[in-house]
């Protein structure tokens, strides 16, 4: 029998767990560095295997709902929001997937990015004509909006108040993938109060899409709504856990990664420069960002995309071992958990050049650093569980660089921010950026967008339609 994975020497008592929650881009380095591309670390009782590298992550993507269980490892997940989706056995999710795939097909999507201009344009028609203001609040409040307006509809998010994200936030906290869930701690004690609380203001908003389905056309809707391939609704825990997921989902990550290829690119000045003229070549002033100009903003999708390479939100993804399973020449006992690391992945310089350089241009025809292998690129996982969100997320960030960058001159107070890994997303911590207003008057020309289902976008193919 094989034998298992070298581990990183941790403490007899907690394992590496502090150093996991502190730097834990710095304890996976150097367990790849010192042992190779599977190795193992322990937080407090529990081994986790690492697999690094597109072959070892073919493996731990291929087996997810054979043998490798999703549910047993988010189990803080489930905590959190509610048993659903990937958080739920896969007899479940398997039922609940149509349901849960339906509102990001393509023909929606397109609706959407009418509604995300209008949430960023809002917010950059408040900033006046020159000021600071710190980067990952304002993105993440920008974020939110659109997040509540798109999935949740007009009402819910102008009467949910601050209140809803205040709740969120503590949710956000109690986000820890390495301690049992159910310890009675304080703040698991804060989490199980206010999910209670979300549960009770989301649910009215089900209520109403129930009785008067004719004046609604969203996300809210069509869970509310949904019914199983037998005909049987959904049950309303279920639909409240899901909307609960995605907006949990929808959000963090999102702004943390919009926040980051903002800083990315003030951080290139060169890179920059390409994508500024692209927006006044594709998207010029008077004009509306139409699903048609956006796919044609090429610059501004490898700018997004060479963030999530570099800052990936979701730094690690977690399964449980449900039998033994070989990766490699080690036996990964049952029981372990098994996680990859996308920031750690994507920087091997085997598959990227100068990995870490932020270079967009690595995507570029001639180049395509990304074609190399199937799961180079994990920050939106991969196989059957791959973001359903992804090409929503794309959009959103594209838009939120295109309008900013259109509108104004900015530039970076803090200068090199570093990563802060809370509420279940690796954000930036908080950075400090300086901006003016260009000349040109911009304000609300986007507001008016109606982008049509004609004017096909790349970047809106749901992942049913890979
Ligand atoms: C930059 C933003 C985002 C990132 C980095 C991200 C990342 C991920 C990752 C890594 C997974 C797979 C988890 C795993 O395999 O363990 C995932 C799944 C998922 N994401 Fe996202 N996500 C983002 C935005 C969104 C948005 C905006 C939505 C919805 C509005 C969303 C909805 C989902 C859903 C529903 C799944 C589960 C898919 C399934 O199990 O079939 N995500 N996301």
């Amino acid at each position: 029998m094989n034998s298992t994975p070298p581990m990183l020497p941790g403490s007899p008592v907690v394992g590496n767990l502090l150093e996991f929650m502190k730097d834990r881009h710095g304890l996976l380095q150097r367990g790849f560095d010192s042992l190779g591309p599977v190795f193992g670390i322990r937080l407090l009782g529990q081994p986790v295997a690492f697999l690094i590298g597109p072959e070892y992550q073919q493996i731990f993507f291929t087996e997810t709902d054979k043998k490798l269980s999703m549910h047993k490892s988010y189990a803080y997940l489930k905590a959190a929001l509610g048993e659903v989706g990937f958080t739920a056995p896969p007899e479940v999710y398997f039922a609940q997937r149509p349901i849960l795939l339906k509102p990001f097909k393509s023909e929606r999507m397109i609706k959407y990015l009418g509604i995300m201009q209008l949430e960023v344009q809002q917010w950059l028609d408040t900033l006046g004509e020159q000021g600071e203001l710190e980067l990952r609040a304002a993105v993440t409040q920008v974020v939110q909006n659109v997040a509540a307006h798109a999935l949740m509809g007009k009402d819910f998010r102008d009467s949910l108040g601050p209140e809803f994200w205040k709740l969120y936030l503590i949710l956000g906290k109690a986000i820890d993938p390495a301690l049992p869930p159910y310890l009675p701690l304080p703040k698991f004690i804060r989490r199980d109060r206010a999910k209670k609380k979300l549960r009770e203001m989301i649910w009215p908003f089900v209520v109403e899409r129930r009785a008067h389905p004719e004046q609604y056309d969203d996300f809210l809707l069509d869970f509310a709504t949904a019914t199983y391939k037998d005909g049987t609704p959904m049950e309303d825990d279920a639909v409240i856990a899901t909307i609960m997921g995605l907006m949990f989902a929808g959000h963090e990550t999102t702004a943390g990664q919009a926040a980051w290829t903002i800083i990315q690119l003030l951080q290139t000045p060169s890179y920059l420069q390409l994508l500024q003229q692209e927006i006044a070549d594709r998207f010029p002033p008077g004009e509306a960002l139409t699903a048609k100009n956006l796919s044609s903003m090429k610059h501004t999708f490898w700018a997004v995309q060479e963030t999530t390479r570099m800052h990936p939100s979701a730094d690690v993804l977690a399964r449980r071992a449900e039998e033994d399973i070989q990766v490699g020449e080690y036996r990964i006992p049952k029981g372990w958990n098994l996680m990859v690391a996308a920031d750690i992945a994507q920087r091997l310089p085997d598959l990227f050049q100068n990995p870490a350089t932020y270079d967009p241009l690595r995507y570029a025809p001639g180049r395509e650093e990304d074609r190399q292998h199937r799961f180079s690129l994990i920050g939106f996982g991969g196989g059957t569980h791959k973001c359903a969100g992804m090409n929503f997320a794309n959009n959103e960030m594209m838009i939120i660089t295109a309008l900013l960058f259109q509108q104004f001159d900015l530039e970076l107070i803090t200068k090199d921010p570093r990563v802060d890994y809370g509420l279940g997303a690796a954000r930036p911590e908080k950075t400090y950026i300086r901006y003016k207003r260009k000349s040109t008057n911009h304000a609300s020309q986007a507001s008016t967008t109606e982008a049509t289902a004609e004017q096909k976008c790349p970047y809106a193919t749901s992942k049913t339609e890979d």
